[in-house]
């Protein structure tokens, strides 16, 4: 069975951002599976405008050439692991757009999620697995809080995240899930569509 290509998307784009710490961390775990190939993809390498198109690209085609490229890239994948802080109380702006600047690359193809912040993005993360619902995602259950004074060891402490050995199985039972999921709607994808009855 050929890889399933997986991205992990940093959300963050600040010059001081924290965001490719965990994004590097949750890389190396998931790296040493034989089931998926893995890509950063980081939001700095699409600076999209706010949106600013005629419709979602569910209905008519972007004009913008980043988002045509950012379209293009999110085709790529057979699911994603976003990494995302919390900027009050909810995802950052940045992948709120990014979300919006794609539609059928996303459909029938499993979201996770990696966060960090007080309380590890979980308010983030909630919201987020409401949007992936809108865009045709299966979010799975199981995510990954970088969390409270954890979090902030990390972020100013000086401490690594792999100190951090509890989230290991948090991370294995997330990637357990994205990839079975990603397996199933694969499949489901690539299987001819059945016409529908007159
Ligand atoms: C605009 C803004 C709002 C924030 N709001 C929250 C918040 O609601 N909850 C939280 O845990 N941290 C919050 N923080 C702190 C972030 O957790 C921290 O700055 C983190 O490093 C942000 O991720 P980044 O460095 O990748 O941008 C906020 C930070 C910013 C810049």
């Amino acid at each position: 069975m050929s890889k399933l290509n997986i991205a992990i998307v940093i959300s963050t784009t600040r010059a001081t951002r924290f965001g490719h710490k965990p994004a590097q961390w949750i890389h190396d775990i998931a790296a040493q599976r034989d089931d998926i190939a893995l890509e950063i993809v980081d939001l700095r390498d699409f600076p999209m405008p706010f949106f600013d198109e005629v419709a979602s690209n569910a209905w008519a085609p972007s004009q913008n050439a980043i988002a045509q490229r950012w379209q293009k890239k999110v085709a790529e994948f057979d699911g994603y692991i976003f990494v995302t802080a919390e900027y009050n109380h909810s995802m950052p702006a940045v992948l709120k757009n990014a979300l919006d600047y794609a539609y059928p690359e996303w459909n029938k193809k499993p979201a996770a999620f990696v966060g960090y912040g007080s309380v590890g993005a979980a308010r983030a993360m909630e919201q987020l697995r409401l949007i992936a619902v809108e865009l045709q995602m299966a979010p799975t259950r199981t995510g990954v809080h970088i969390q409270g004074a954890d979090f902030m060891a990390v972020w100013k402490g000086g401490k690594e995240i792999t100190e951090l050995s509890y989230l290991r199985q948090n991370a294995t039972d997330m990637l357990d899930q994205l990839v079975w999921w990603a397996n199933a709607l694969k499949a489901a994808r690539e299987r001819p569509a059945i016409p529908a009855a007159a």
